[in-house]
């Protein structure tokens, strides 16, 4: 089957990528995700058969790329690696025909157990969420006092079965600014891109305020002034990064910057969530439900022509008209969409 159609939505914008979150657990409490007073011990995850299985996702996979113009796969959670047995999922995925990239954003924190058995399965990339090099930041951040070294040991894991590696780190201003230039000298020194991501109102939990942003502005300024940047060219069309290399090398770093500097006009991206909600927006309050019809016995055509109605009639440009919105509505919460 070709992969080469292309479903337009009402801003004229192709689908491209699918991101799958696998599920709503994780065994981190960040602070901007996840606080651990709200995602506390009675918290109502997921039950198991809440969840898409990894034959639906497959499915509903090959639909999205074989007759929806989907070319890049991002696995994420929650923690992905929460889910059991993730290799088979991602070997599944790996397989189908018309899938050129296929990744997965994750913690680390359970990566240097299971690099080799991902990188077997097909993974080609793992981005890996760091906040600082600091432990006691880094403990107070991840709300579980999870150490720097873990997350680094899965890292150097993933890195030592050539998945190639990112890193995200959020900066959020009177939490971590400080910590930009270690982190970025210390990846540059490893040779791994690091991505700089603006404090997001994504999600109903996190308390966020416009003055706790620190900018994608002050952020180069800060690196600029000890290791000089020069801007380049996107590697794609839609690529959510701006971004950057240190003058006179290779080396570069990204900047996400969906709130001083919104990028939602070349928005290609679709999130699945885990119980098989279609969100055509990160900051969607509603999903559109793909798991009653996938278990209620439709085929393939009709599969695919459900979900390319939802993709046509979507507009969604939230971060584009932040500054405009006086009402807060119910959103969903990162954890459920992977970011
Ligand atoms: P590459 O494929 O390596 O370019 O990565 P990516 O651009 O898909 O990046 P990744 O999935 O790591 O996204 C990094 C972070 O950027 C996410 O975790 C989100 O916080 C934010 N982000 C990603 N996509 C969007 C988006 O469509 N809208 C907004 N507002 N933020 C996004
Ligand atoms: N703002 C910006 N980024 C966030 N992430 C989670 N919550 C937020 C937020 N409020 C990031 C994580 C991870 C990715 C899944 O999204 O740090 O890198
Ligand atoms: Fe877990 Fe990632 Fe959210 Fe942190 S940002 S709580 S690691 S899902
Ligand atoms: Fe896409 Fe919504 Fe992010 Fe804009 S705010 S880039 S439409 S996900």
């Amino acid at each position: 089957m070709s992969n080469e159609s292309s479903i337009f939505d009402q801003l004229n914008r192709p689908l491209r990528d699918l991101r799958i979150s696998v599920t709503d657990k994780c065994n981190f409490r960040c602070s901007y995700c996840m606080p651990a007073d709200i995602f506390g011990p009675d918290f109502p995850f997921l039950s198991r058969k809440e969840l898409l299985s990894f034959e639906e996702i497959e499915r509903l996979t090959s639909i999205f790329v074989h007759t929806l113009g989907v070319k890049k796969i991002r696995i994420t959670g929650g923690e992905p690696l929460m889910r059991k047995d993730l290799p088979l999922l991602i070997k599944k995925l790996s397989s189908i025909d018309g899938v050129q990239d296929i990744a997965m954003t994750t913690n680390g924190s359970l990566l240097a157990k299971h690099a080799k058995s991902l990188k077997e399965a097909g993974l080609q990339r793992v981005t890996v969420s760091l906040d600082s090099l600091n432990d006691e930041i880094f403990g107070k951040i991840n709300g579980r006092g999870v150490s720097v070294q873990t997350v680094l040991d899965g890292i150097e894991a993933a890195a030592a079965v050539d998945m190639k590696v990112k890193i995200n780190m959020v900066v959020k201003r009177g939490m971590n600014e400080q910590e930009i230039i270690p982190m970025a000298s210390f990846f540059k020194e490893k040779g791994h891109i690091i991505r700089f991501i603006e404090f997001m109102d994504v999600g109903n939990s996190n308390d966020w305020k416009l003055n706790d942003v620190y900018s994608k502005k002050q952020i180069i300024a800060d690196i600029d002034k000890v290791m000089p940047l020069e801007a380049i060219e996107p590697n794609y069309p839609g690529e959510v990064a701006t971004r950057y290399r240190y003058v006179g090398t290779n080396e570069e770093i990204g900047v996400i910057s969906s709130v001083t500097d919104a990028f939602c006009g070349s928005c290609n991206r679709a999130r699945l969530s885990a119980e098989g909600k279609l969100y055509t927006c990160l900051f969607s309050s509603i999903g559109h439900d793909i798991r009653d019809p996938i278990r209620s016995g439709l085929d393939d055509n009709q599969l695919a022509d459900y979900l390319s109605a939802i993709w046509f009639k979507r507009n969604d440009r939230y971060s584009e008209e932040r500054g405009k919105i006086t009402r807060k509505t119910k959103r969903v919460e990162m954890s459920r969409i992977g970011g």
